[in-house]
């Protein structure tokens, strides 16, 4: 990566709609990844293979990878990766189960009308023993243990992972004082399992610019690269923007967002989306830094989609570039 330019990883259509109540038909969900991968974005969170029961709404995730795997979206980039969160192998095995049925490979190859597309899964561990039980049902160390078969799995199917660290600034069962020792700990634990970057989240949005500074720190003391690290912001307080600035201060240049600020975890109340792919887009080209993403589209789509949920739209740059 070039340093001026930061990828953006829009987790839209899975951290964005996985807290939704009505169910959202599945052509809505297809429709926006498509819109998605003609904005000049590389990765997109398709979807996520968690039991029904846990995340209704990603119950179409498996109907929505097929299609994704067998028909790729156009799009102006030469490769897009599709991301799916797995919480343990069984989660894999139905993302292999259509890869192999499909015949399409982690790393596929584009042709005239169609972008070359790569597969890839994100893992889950959290900071926080509380938010461990709540969100997968097993204490951090479980959740390690559970991730070491993912890593094996998806390394013979040439499927790129990422990890992510949960309440890494804020945990709404323990409060916001994460140590940030442990949350670098558990990001080093998961790059030497194989992962290949991780995410380390503010669930909740309680972080502040002194702490995520303080966060960073830790994690650069750990010895992780900047190069091996992504930030994901929720907006809860409307601190994401400022977050994000100390996090480009630092040197990390992969950022998650979330396409009109949808979203909000179902085990954390309260919390709400995840900091606006638009709002995003606008502090980093305010900068003079590039992301390769168009504002004007990912607006247009921030709107479309809001008004496809029948909610406000979350982004203040989208609707400020809409209305110049
Ligand atoms: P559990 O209930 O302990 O699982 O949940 P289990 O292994 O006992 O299985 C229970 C049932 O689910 C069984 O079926 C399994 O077969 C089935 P039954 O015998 O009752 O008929 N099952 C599955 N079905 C489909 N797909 C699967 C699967 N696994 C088991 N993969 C589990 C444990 C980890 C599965 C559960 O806790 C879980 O799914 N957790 C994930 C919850 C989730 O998706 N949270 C939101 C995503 S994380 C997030 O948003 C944070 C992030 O954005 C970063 C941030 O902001 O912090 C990434
Ligand atoms: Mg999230």
């Amino acid at each position: 990566l070039a340093s001026d330019h930061v990828r953006i990883v829009e987790v839209g259509p899975r951290d964005g709609l996985q807290n939704e109540k009505k169910a959202i038909p599945k052509d809505i969900k297809l429709e926006l990844i498509e819109k998605l991968a003609k904005t000049g974005v590389t990765t997109i969170e398709a979807g996520s293979f968690v039991p029904a029961k846990w995340v209704p709404q990603m119950a179409s995730t498996a109907e929505i990878c097929e299609h994704l795997l067998t028909s790729p979206p156009s799009s102006q980039n030469t490769t897009i990766a599709y991301n799916y969160l797995v919480p343990n192998i069984k989660g894999l095995e139905s993302l292999v189960k259509i890869m192999d049925s499909t015949g399409v490979p982690a790393d596929a190859p584009g042709s005239k009308s169609k972008a070359a597309t790569t597969t890839e899964i994100s893992l889950f561990a959290a900071a926080t023993e509380a938010f461990s039980k709540a969100n997968t049902n097993c204490t951090i160390a479980e959740s390690l243990e559970r991730i070491k078969p993912i890593v094996a799995l998806a390394k013979t199917k040439d499927i790129r992972v990422r990890g992510y660290v949960s309440v890494a600034l804020g945990c709404p069962y323990e409060g916001p004082d994460v140590n940030p020792t442990k949350v670098a700990d558990i990001t080093a634990t998961l790059l030497e399992m194989g992962a290949d970057e991780v995410s380390v989240a503010d669930t909740t949005g309680m972080g502040t610019a002194p702490r995520t500074m303080e966060l960073l720190k830790a994690l650069k003391a750990a010895g992780i690269a900047n190069t091996d690290l992504a930030l994901h912001f929720h907006d809860t307080y409307g601190q994401a923007l400022v977050n994000t600035i100390v996090g480009l201060e630092h040197g990390v240049r992969i950022f998650d967002s979330s396409v009109g600020g949808l979203g909000g975890c179902p085990y954390s109340k309260g919390a709400t989306g995840n900091v606006s792919t638009e709002d995003l887009i606008h502090t980093v080209h305010s900068l003079g830094m590039h992301t390769g993403v168009s504002l004007e589209e990912m607006s247009r789509i921030g709107s479309w989609i809001s008004g496809q949920l029948g909610r406000v739209n979350d982004s203040r740059a989208g609707k400020a570039t809409l209305s110049r």
